[in-house]
C-alpha cells in the first residue's frame, strides 16, 4: 500500500540516481524509471484510490511534491551535463583555424546611385548644398508655383499619377507623384533668403509605359543658383565645368533654345559624344547627346517665393540621371536599370 514513507524512499533513490547519471542518456533513463508512464512515482499515484480518504489526500500531495522536486533536479543535472559535453568537445576536438572562412556576399551601389553620387560630389565641390523634397507632392509645388497654372499646355507633357485626396489628408490641392525635381526649387526658396546654391537629387514620375527610352519612375538632379547679378554666362560656365569633370576634359557642351514655363530664356544642353568625339556615330547620331534642361529662373517664380526679381536673378537646371548613366556606359535600354538582372548590375 502506498505511503508517504514509501515515497520518501523512492525520492531518495531517485535523487541518488540523478546525481550519479554520468551522461544525458543515463539521465533520461532515470527520468523514465521514476517519472515515465509506467514509472515508480506514477505507479504510486495509480494506487491512491485504494487509500482511505484522509490518507489519500496526504499521500497524493506528497507524490506530487516528489515529482516536482525530481523534475527540478533532472533539469539542473541536464544543464550541467550539456555544458560539460560542450566543454569536453572544445577541449578534445581540433579546430583548424587555417581553413578559409565562409565569405559574406557584399553588395555594391547600383549604377544609378553611383552616378547620383558623382554628380552631387562635383557640385558640392563647387560650393552647392544638397537639398531634398518629397516624392509625393502637391500640385502647387510641382506645377503652379513653377509658372504652370492648371490649364497650361506644358502640363500635358508631364502627366503623372494622382493620389486620391481623401485617402491622404484634406489638402485643397491635388496630390501627385512629382514629375520632376523642380518643386524642390520652390520649397528651398520659400524656406530661405538668397543666396541659394543647391543641388537636389531624387526620384521623379511620369505616366509612361516602360520602353527602351522611358521609365515611369526615374531620377533627376536639380540645380538652383540664385544670387545678385547671376547671368546666363554663369549658367554656361557652371555646366561646362560640370561636364568636363563628369565626362572628361575633351567634352564640349552645346545649348539649344528651348521652352520651360519656369525658366526664361531656356535651353536644352547637349554634350559632345565621347564615342565619336562629336563626329557622329550610331550612339549619338549627330555627334551630340542631350543631358539636361536649364535656363534663367523666371521672374514670376522669384516673385512667387517672395524674392525680388529686381534684386536677384538665378539659373536652374535639371538632368536625367538614367540618361547620363546610359551615355557613360553605352547601356542600350533604360529598362535594364530596374530589371535587377545581376549579370547587368554587377558590371558597374
Ligand atoms: N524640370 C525640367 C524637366 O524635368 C528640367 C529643368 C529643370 C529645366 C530646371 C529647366 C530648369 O524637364
Amino acid at each position: 500500500m502506498a505511503s508517504k514513507a514509501e515515497l520518501d524512499g523512492i525520492y531518495e533513490q531517485a535523487k541518488g540516481a540523478v546525481e550519479s547519471a554520468s551522461d544525458l542518456r543515463a539521465l533520461d533513463q532515470v527520468r523514465v524509471e521514476f517519472l515515465g508512464k509506467k514509472g515508480r512515482i506514477t505507479s504510486v499515484l495509480k494506487t491512491l484510490g485504494q487509500l482511505p480518504a484522509d490518507e489519500r489526500k496526504l499521500v497524493g500531495q506528497a507524490a506530487n511534491e516528489v515529482r516536482r522536486h525530481l523534475e527540478g533536479a533532472i533539469s539542473v543535472k541536464q544543464a550541467a551535463l550539456s555544458r560539460a559535453d560542450v566543454e569536453e568537445r572544445l577541449a578534445t576536438e581540433a579546430v583548424d583555424i587555417t581553413l578559409p572562412g565562409r565569405r559574406v556576399a557584399h553588395g555594391s551601389r547600383h549604377l544609378i546611385s553611383q552616378v547620383i553620387k558623382e554628380i552631387t560630389g562635383i557640385f558640392i565641390g563647387l560650393g552647392y548644398k544638397v537639398a531634398e523634397g518629397p516624392e509625393v507632392e502637391i500640385d502647387y509645388f510641382n506645377f503652379k508655383a513653377l509658372n504652370q497654372p492648371p490649364d497650361h499646355p506644358a502640363r500635358s507633357l508631364q502627366d503623372t499619377f494622382y493620389i486620391k485626396k481623401e485617402s491622404v489628408h484634406p489638402a485643397d490641392d491635388d496630390i501627385l507623384l512629382r514629375t520632376h525635381t523642380s518643386p524642390v526649387q520652390i520649397r528651398v526658396m520659400k524656406e530661405q533668403e538668397p543666396p541659394v546654391y543647391i543641388i537636389a537629387p531624387g526620384k521623379a514620375f511620369r505616366r509612361d509605359v516602360p520602353d527602351p527610352s522611358h521609365l515611369p519612375m526615374f531620377h533627376q538632379v536639380e540645380g538652383l543658383a540664385v544670387d545678385e547679378g547671376i547671368t546666363f554666362g554663369d549658367l554656361k560656365g557652371t555646366l561646362e565645368a560640370f561636364t568636363k569633370q563628369m565626362f572628361g576634359k575633351k567634352r564640349k557642351i552645346r545649348l539649344r533654345p528651348h521652352f520651360f514655363p519656369f525658366t526664361e530664356p531656356s535651353a536644352e544642353v547637349d554634350v559632345s559624344c565621347a564615342v565619336c568625339d562629336g563626329r557622329g556615330c550610331r550612339l549619338c547620331g549627330s555627334g551630340w547627346l542631350e543631358i539636361l534642361g536649364a535656363g534663367m529662373v523666371d521672374p514670376n517664380v522669384l516673385t512667387e517665393v517672395g524674392y525680388d526679381p529686381e534684386k536677384v536673378s538665378g539659373f536652374a537646371f535639371g538632368m536625367g540621371v538614367e540618361r547620363i548613366a546610359l551615355l557613360m556606359h553605352g547601356v542600350p535600354d533604360l529598362r535594364m536599370f530596374i530589371e535587377n538582372d545581376m549579370r547587368f548590375v554587377k558590371q558597374f
